[in-house]
């Protein structure tokens, strides 16, 4: 397993070139099995992630391969086995994204259950019942969901009574071959999910409403091939941004989109920080401490998008170990994405749990320590306070930050930090684990 070795206490200025959006890129690989014909992706990631999603569709019989301009091209008219294996599943629950795509195109699948993982039980009962709305048998025997929809499926009016990004983007991509209309209510509103409904209009899908909490979606007999781009990942683009802000430095991100991040972009204004923004690049100055500034503490509570995006709540957390005052942060979405907490806490931090809400009191350093990342964005918060920290920081169990951050230590060395990668041949990916 992989270490990164931080010396930290390094004010971070420059710019780094932000990738595409593994979140985005995950369900529109997926979608690529309801294709009669090739699709051509751009700015896909490398990551370990997409990585399995590639080989979970080779698996099914799909022809997957990069070219020499970094192009992803699936072809899925091959595949003829509509199956996804536990020892793909179990270590990247995102798998799951497959079910509703290989139900439309076979009429029946076989998905294993993703299990629980760090963050929490994550079932995916709301993808299953809309499933069933839309005419699907669906047992599960031996953690497996075996679904049948001998008819093809017909179009339903879909509630989740829960907002659910993949189980809104597993129903939308299910009801583009579905007969007759879909609605789903109450649905995700994540820019990833309207780059998915964008995706599906150009391979000839019926989509409406996507962006907004209602969705509806006309089925049509088959959607064809094209080419399609991954929209630049926002939690990235903030994660560096917080390395900038974090070290009392000043960081650019380009090919990225603002407007995707309001809800942070917002809050660390009210934190002090200077904020300036173009159509594809973020900038953010940090509070000058030399001129006695410094980063004021707020409160947040992570909500479904527009709101906090929970995926960047570990990160703002290390910000705000920092910050001048007390700050509250609530994680509303996941039951337990505080695993962060204990790590930071050996960093010097001063934080306490009160149920689903942290209380942190900001102090004037952090002190470097070995500590272990249990999950993705908490491996990233730890980065960041290693990147603030006096001395060193050993981060262990780093496979977890390789599944969402592309060549992170080569991006932040780009503006500073001095960051290095050990791999030590200790046992590879302990069996059995399970992601987030
Ligand atoms: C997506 O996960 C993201 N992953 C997560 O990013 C992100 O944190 C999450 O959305 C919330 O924004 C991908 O897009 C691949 P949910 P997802 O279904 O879709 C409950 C990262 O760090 N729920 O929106 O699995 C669930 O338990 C990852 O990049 C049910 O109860 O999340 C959770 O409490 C982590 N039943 C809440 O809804 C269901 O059937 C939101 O989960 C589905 C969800």
């Amino acid at each position: 397993m992989d270490k990164i070795i931080i010396q930290g206490g390094v004010p971070l200025h420059g710019t780094i070139e932000i990738s595409g959006a593994k979140n985005a890129a995950l369900p529109l690989l997926a979608a690529a099995i309801l294709a009669d014909g090739e699709v051509i992706y751009q700015r896909i990631p490398h990551l370990k992630d997409i990585s399995t999603m590639m080989t979970l569709l080779a698996h099914q019989g799909a022809d997957v391969m990069f070219d020499h301009k970094n192009c992803l091209h699936v072809d899925t008219r091959m595949a003829d086995k509509p199956v996804a294996p536990y020892e793909l599943v179990k270590t990247m629950r995102a798998s799951a994204l497959v079910l509703g795509p290989l139900l439309a195109r076979f009429g029946h699948a076989e998905v294993s259950l993703p299990g629980g993982c760090a963050i929490g039980a994550r079932p995916i009962d709301l993808h299953l019942k809309g499933l069933e709305a839309m005419g699907a048998h669906i047992e599960v025997e031996h953690g497996v969901v075996k679904a049948h929809a001998p008819q093809g499926l017909h179009g339903a009016r879909i509630f989740f009574d829960i907002v659910t990004v993949t189980g809104t983007e597993n129903l939308m991509m299910a009801a583009t071959l579905a007969k007759g209309e879909t609605i789903i209510e109450n649905a995700a509103r994540e820019p990833e999910v309207v780059n998915l409904a964008d995706s599906l209009r150009r391979l000839g899908a019926k989509i409406k409403g996507d962006g907004s909490g209602t969705i509806t979606i006309q089925g049509v007999p088959s959607l064809h091939g094209g080419t399609i781009e991954t929209i630049a990942d926002r939690i990235e683009a903030a994660t560096y941004l917080s390395a900038g802000i974090i070290t009392g430095g000043d960081i650019t991100v380009t090919k990225t989109n603002p407007a995707d991040l309001e809800a942070f972009l917002t809050k660390i204004k009210t934190c002090g920080v200077k904020v300036d923004s173009g159509d594809d690049w973020i900038r953010c100055q940090a509070p000058k401490r030399e001129n006695g500034e410094k980063l004021k503490s707020t409160n947040i509570q992570t909500r479904p998008h527009p709101g906090f995006p929970t995926d960047l709540q570990a990160q703002f957390m290390a910000l705000m170990c920092l910050a001048e005052g007390t700050s509250d942060i609530t994680e509303s979405i996941f039951e337990n994405r505080f695993m962060h907490v204990q790590e930071l806490a050996r960093m010097g931090a001063d934080i306490h749990l009160d149920g689903h809400t942290a209380i942190i009191r900001g102090v004037s350093q952090l002190s470097g320590a070995p500590v272990m990342a249990t999950d993705l964005r908490a491996s990233a918060s730890l980065v960041l306070a290693g990147l603030a920290a006096q001395g060193t920081t050993t981060i262990s169990r780093v496979y977890h930050i390789d599944r969402g951050y592309e060549r992170i230590e080569e991006k932040l060395k780009q503006v500073g930090a001095q960051i290095e990668r050990h791999s030590t041949s200790e046992q590879l990916i302990p069996q059995g684990m399970l992601y987030d």
